[in-house]
């Protein structure tokens, strides 16, 4: 008999003053296919997804967790128990690091969110992982919310890597420096 290795992985669940992280679930995919579904969502990442690919991109994600060990988590906004995006972290091979990434539905931009989310996935991995010395983030540079969404966080702009066929900017941050804004950080999302 053989048996397959995979990543001894319990996603966890974070909660943050205003937001649920938990793993994501089959009962999502609709709230991710009209998410998904909204051009705007995804001028830069990628266009719009039909439900297929909506669905192959969750079970990627999931996949990313028993992979590697860690992965993006459905965001769930604590007032009203909606499905408000997806975040936390991604990588797979070639890639420049372990990312942090972010996705919030647009009738819930500018409100933090995203911001709220990265903080507590960033701050879950490097304490889960005493070895890694930095979180990166890979961002088209024209995608200026998602660049001021690194900035907050403060990430900074490294180079330019060209990944799925596109040159994207690659943004950093590494344990000592993610340890100096943290606090900063807390205040912030108290607001
Ligand atoms: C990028 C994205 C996640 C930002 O989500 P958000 O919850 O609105 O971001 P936040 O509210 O945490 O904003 C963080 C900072 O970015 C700024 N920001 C947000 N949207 C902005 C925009 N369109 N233009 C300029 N700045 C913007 C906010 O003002 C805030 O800065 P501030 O604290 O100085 O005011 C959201 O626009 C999104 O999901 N876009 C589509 C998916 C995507 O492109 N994801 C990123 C792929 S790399």
């Amino acid at each position: 008999m053989t048996t397959a290795k995979m990543v001894e992985t319990t996603i966890p669940t974070l909660t943050t003053e205003r937001l649920v992280l938990r793993p994501l679930d089959n009962a999502d995919v609709p709230g991710f296919v009209e998410i998904w579904s909204d051009p705007e969502f995804t001028r830069y990442i990628g266009g719009r997804c039909d439900p297929d690919s909506v669905w192959h991109a969750m079970a990627g994600n999931i996949g990313c967790w028993a992979l590697t060990g860690v992965g993006p988590w459905a965001v769930v906004e604590r007032s009203t128990g909606s499905l408000v995006g997806r975040a936390g972290l991604w990588t797979e091979p070639g890639w420049p690091g372990v990312e942090a990434v972010w996705f919030i539905r647009r009738d819930r931009w500018g409100r933090g969110y995203a911001r709220e989310a990265a903080t507590a996935a960033i701050g879950w991995v490097f304490a889960q992982r005493p070895d890694l010395a930095e979180v990166v983030s890979v961002i088209l540079p024209e995608n200026t919310a998602s660049v001021r969404v690194a900035e907050r966080l403060g990430m900074t702009p490294q180079r330019l890597e060209f990944l799925h066929g596109e040159d994207h900017a690659i943004y950093t941050i590494n344990r000592t420096d993610w340890a100096a804004v943290l606090p900063a950080q807390a205040v912030q999302n108290a607001h």
